[in-house]
Parts: C-alpha cells; sequence; structure tokens
C-alpha cells in the first residue's frame, strides 16, 4: 500500500465510478489545476484504489489557513477495509506540515462515521446538495 501525489487526471476515473454513478455533476471540481492544489492517490500493487483531493480553500465558518478536502473515495471493492482512513491519516500529516489551521469538507451522511472515527467534527446544519442529498460541514482544527 502506498500513498503518492498524482495528477488531477488520474483522480477522475474514480471520482466518475465512486462519486458520478447517476449524478449528472462535474467530476472536475474548481481548482482541479491550481498549484496549490494537491491530489494523492493510494496504490495497492501499482492500481489506484483511493483518491482524495486538498485545496487551499477558506470557509466561513473558520479563521487562518485553511484547507478543503474534496473527492474523497475508495473504489467500492476496496471500501471497508481501512484504505480511505490510511490516505486520510496521511492527507491530515500533509496539510498539518503546511501549516493548516483548519481542515475542512462537505461530508456526506453516509460518510460521517468514517470522518468521526478519525476526529472530525460537525459544525452547522444539515444542508443539501443537489443530486448528491445531505451533507454536513466537518472540520478539524489543528
Ligand atoms: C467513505 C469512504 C471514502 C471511506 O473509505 P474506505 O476506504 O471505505 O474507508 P475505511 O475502510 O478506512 O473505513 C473506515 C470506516 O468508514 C466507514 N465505512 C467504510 N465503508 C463505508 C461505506 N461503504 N459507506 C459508509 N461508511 C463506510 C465505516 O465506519 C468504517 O469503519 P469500520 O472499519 O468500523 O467499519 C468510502 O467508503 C467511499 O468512497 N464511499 C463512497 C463515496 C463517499 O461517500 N465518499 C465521501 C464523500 S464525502
Amino acid at each position: 500500500m502506498e500513498v503518492k501525489i498524482i495528477q488531477a487526471s488520474e483522480t477522475f476515473p474514480v471520482r466518475i465510478e465512486v462519486l458520478r454513478k447517476g449524478i449528472p455533476l462535474p467530476y472536475e471540481f474548481p481548482g482541479d489545476f491550481d498549484e496549490n492544489t494537491t491530489h494523492f492517490g493510494l496504490f495497492i500493487s501499482d492500481k489506484l484504489v483511493s483518491v482524495a483531493t486538498v485545496l487551499v480553500s477558506s470557509h466561513a465558518y473558520f479563521e487562518g489557513h485553511q484547507f478543503q478536502l474534496r473527492g474523497m473515495a475508495t473504489l467500492s471493492k476496496y471500501q471497508g477495509k481501512g484504505i480511505g482512513s490510511v490516505l486520510l491519516k496521511h492527507i491530515i500529516e500533509f496539510v498539518k506540515t503546511n501549516k493548516a489551521e483548519v481542515l475542512w469538507f462537505n461530508a456526506r451522511i453516509k460518510a460521517l462515521r468514517f470522518y468521526q472515527k478519525l476526529g472530525f467534527e460537525i459544525i452547522g446544519p444539515e444542508f443539501d446538495i443537489l443530486h448528491v442529498g445531505g451533507h454536513y460541514v466537518m472540520y478539524k482544527k489543528f
């Protein structure tokens, strides 16, 4: 198992498969190609099985230097095996090294437990993202 920095385009097939099935929203995110954006991939025997993206982006809930997590996805066959946790722990270390004061994101309700187990907390009310459903803002402060 190895976590590497990857290109935006490498995340797209995994995003499409895991996050955009039956969901008519773009798989490319604003900021994907910004120089401050970093894409991570977890590989098992050279197969990319989990991806996530970190952008420098601020939310009105927070102050200070903030990063946003987007596009966290593990291929369905590989879910529930601890892979997403390994990738997200790596990303937490990355943002800490880059002087983050907050890491935040919009979490799908189905994934709340995954993030809570890694110490992220909910802030604010539930809100809806069209075609995807209920979300909460989650965050961790450093
Ligand atoms: C959420 C997700 C990224 C987690 O990645 P993963 O590789 O499955 O993560 P882990 O195996 O480290 O999971 C740890 C915890 O997440 C939860 N979890 C795992 N698979 C899950 C799934 N398919 N759906 C919901 N929660 C799940 C469980 O609480 C699990 O804890 P457990 O080990 O006690 O069962 C992955 O399940 C996924 O891609 N889901 C679909 C897309 C999605 O919802 N992405 C998040 C958008 S905000």
